[in-house]
């Protein structure tokens, strides 16, 4: 036990400082995830009985929350009208929303909150401090805690596989106790439609299975659905019963679960078993709907009332992202509806149709959330915009008067790699360790106080092409969720060291109540090689190149290939260039000198298109005019190769030259990316 002489007021910033000791523990109030707002240390220690410890609750609601503790870790007992509660609760019905504090005395806990929420979280708190395994002693402290931001989400792609109820449950109570308050089900897509829907039964006996178990098995065999009475059949769906069985769960949780329903696009499994939505009329050709033809909009809304009706969610999901648009352009529906309405562009065609279900949806009560893309064409009125393709779409949303939850790609989307590939599962590639999560700050300098108060919150998603098993699903989630977490609801002035000391005991935690989580003691981190620079004789020598790298991806622009840093396990991390089509490139050493090896970096990541190059051809010159062929060296990689891989190419010589070619021959499959970083030239 520590910090228990002396009244010692301290934020969070503090708390994070006095945590750098050894011998803290998850056990106490400073090691709690996500960080408490304030913490006052105070005199002594309060030891919950073993046996016979009391609660007892005042206020609002407080049946909810006493049928829970009775059944809580904390092995307590409603004291009901009895003298003395070890936990003493009072709901007080005013305050900020979600907020309590909690007052540790020898005698004593005394919980006051706001609301059930905060009762609720409280509660949680208490269980963080006495989970350690040790004891039930908890020091003497006053905290006042509260949440940053009122959205703190979690997504779930039960589409690409489908998890079972008891999953999301245990998945529910893990955010509980990390105070999440948003279930984000993404309960449709192409690889599988997910929720029983009364009216149009195909979408559950046929769009909902697929022969193959894995999403990777069943895009290599042509994204063929199957009947579910085919003995082949995977997948499944959730009866209304189900959903309804899991909102309540939540709810008793203080978890809102949110359904998504994805429209226009990514809904290749509804144009499979109702063609006649599409453009073309004929299933496996088209993944967006047809926004021409009346049917569509038919479907969706009998689609969307029976899921407002199922789930009680202020916020109702429509997807809106990556639809393709393509098929819309020749469609004789889509033309029609464009003319009639004075539509210019397809942008303008898919904003109509989330216009139209902004509508529909807003008149039922409930508001839409969409993704970023439903910026484009002129967002609807009052839609919350969900940022994922960065933060600007979400600023401009903020700008524009919407409300914003911002689950940025590169901070929030835990489908990629928590650490060095070589001992992750199989990924969709990129590089997104526990610390960059935790690094991302939601609050962009320049925003105004107005911006911000349009700022709901964060989320973190895991989407699980690669994802088939269920502990695989643990392992993305935790413990980078906890960041997201404490990002939502701590405030900023962020210790990553405190964080992750915290969370290496969360993770204990997390893995006594049995759940697969990384194992973050152990983690290899970012490339060994990126870390320092190297130095050759190519360093800051001038590269011409003979064909340009793609606008796409400059890395660092053209002195990227020879500024002695070598790329990290992220294709994106601004160290690696990439092209559509070869590498062919000349570096000037300057002057003629003693050249004995060359050679390049290249990039694999068969999830993102990025393969090897097929072979690499060296040759060098004295006057950049008269090259002479170096060596060529050869791939050696299957480029099936399900992992993120960096492989050095390179050629021992003994020669003198000034000028070095590089000509790579990128991998013939079409589309295929050719990533290339630092040319080392010794
Ligand atoms: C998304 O990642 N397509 C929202
Ligand atoms: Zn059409």
């Amino acid at each position: 036990m520590i910090l228990n002489n002396k009244i010692l007021s301290v934020g969070c910033v503090a708390v994070a400082l006095l945590c750098a000791s050894p011998v803290n523990a998850l056990g106490h109030a400073a090691d709690v995830i996500p960080a408490i707002t304030d913490i006052s240390v105070t005199k002594g220690v309060f030891t919950l009985p073993e046996r016979g410890a009391t609660f007892r609750i005042k206020g609002a609601d407080a049946d909810a929350l006493a049928s829970y503790l009775s059944q809580s870790v904390l092995g307590v007992s409603d004291a009901k009208g009895g003298k003395h509660a070890d936990i003493d609760i009072n709901i007080l019905g005013r305050g900020d929303a979600e907020s309590y504090t909690m007052d540790i005395t020898p005698k004593g806990i005394s919980v006051k909150a706001a609301d059930e929420a905060g009762a609720f979280y409280a509660v949680q708190t208490l269980v963080q401090m006495t989970s350690d395994g040790r004891d039930r002693v908890v020091e003497c402290c006053r905290i006042s805690d509260k949440p940053r931001f009122g959205y703190r989400g979690l997504h779930f792609d039960v589409s690409r596989h489908f998890r079972s109820k008891e999953f999301l449950k245990k998945q529910i109570d893990a955010m509980a106790m990390m105070k999440m308050n948003n279930m984000h089900l993404h309960l449709t897509d192409g690889a599988g439609w997910r929720m029983e829907i009364e009216s149009y039964p195909r979408l559950t006996e046929f769009a909902a299975w697929r022969p193959e178990r894995s999403w990777q098995e069943w895009r290599n065999n042509g994204t063929k659905y199957c009947e579910q009475s085919d003995p082949r059949a995977q997948g499944g769906f959730y009866t209304k019963d189900d959903l309804r069985e899991i909102v309540r769960y939540a709810a008793d949780r203080h978890i809102n679960v949110i359904p998504e329903i994805e429209m226009p696009g990514h809904s290749e499994e509804v144009l499979s078993a109702y063609p006649e939505l599409s453009c073309s009329g004929r299933p496996y050709e088209n993944a967006d709907f047809c926004v021409g033809k009346e049917a569509t909009f038919k479907f969706l809304e009998d689609v969307l009332s029976e899921v407002i009706d199922v789930f009680p969610s202020e916020y109702i999901h429509i997807g809106g992202d990556e639809a393709g648009k393509g098929a819309w352009r020749e469609c004789p529906d889509c033309k029609a509806r464009m003319e009639r309405e004075n539509l210019e562009n397809v942008d303008q065609l898919q904003s109509y149709l989330i216009k139209r279900m902004e509508r529909f949806i807003n008149a039922k009560g409930r508001k839409i959330i969409g993704w970023d893309e439903i910026l484009e064409g002129g967002v609807a009125p009052n839609a919350t915009v969900m940022s994922w393709r960065g933060t600007e779409g979400g600023i401009t949303a903020l700008k524009s008067g919407h409300d914003v939850i911002m689950t940025p790609g590169s901070y929030c989307y835990i489908d990629y790699s928590q650490d060095a590939p070589f001992k992750e599962p199989v990924s969709i590639g990129g590089y997104t360790p526990l610390s960059k999560v935790y690094s991302y700050e939601p609050l962009e300098p320049g925003l105004t106080e107005a911006d911000a108060s349009h700022l709901l919150g964060v989320q973190a998603n895991l989407w699980s092409e690669y994802v088939t098993e269920d502990s695989h699903a643990e392992h993305m989630y935790y413990p980078r969720a906890y960041a997201i977490a404490e990002i939502g609801w701590s405030r900023p002035g962020k210790n990553y060291g405190d964080f992750h000391r915290r969370s290496l005991a969360m993770n204990d935690l997390m893995r006594e109540r049995g759940y697969a989580v990384f194992d973050l003691a152990n983690e290899y981190g970012e490339r060994k090689e990126s870390l320092d620079s190297v130095s050759h004789a190519g360093a800051g020598a001038k590269v011409i190149y003979n064909l340009p790298y793609h606008s796409k991806y400059p890395g660092g622009g053209d002195t990227t290939l020879t500024d002695g840093l070598r790329g990290g396990w992220n294709n994106n991390d601004g160290r690696w260039q990439g092209t559509l089509d070869d590498v062919d490139l000349t570096v000037d050493l300057g002057r003629v000198m003693p050249v004995h090896y060359i050679g390049a970096a290249f990039f694999h990541s068969e999830g993102a298109w990025i393969h090897l190059p097929e072979k690499v051809i060296i040759s060098v010159s004295d006057d950049g005019e008269t090259f002479r062929e170096a060596g060529t060296v050869w791939c050696d990689v299957d480029p099936a190769y399900p992992k993120i891989m960096v492989k050095d190419y390179g050629v021992a010589v003994n020669t003198d030259a000034r000028y070095v070619r590089l000509h790579a021959v990128k991998n013939p499959r079409p589309g295929a990316w050719l990533f290339t970083d630092e040319i080392i030239i010794n």
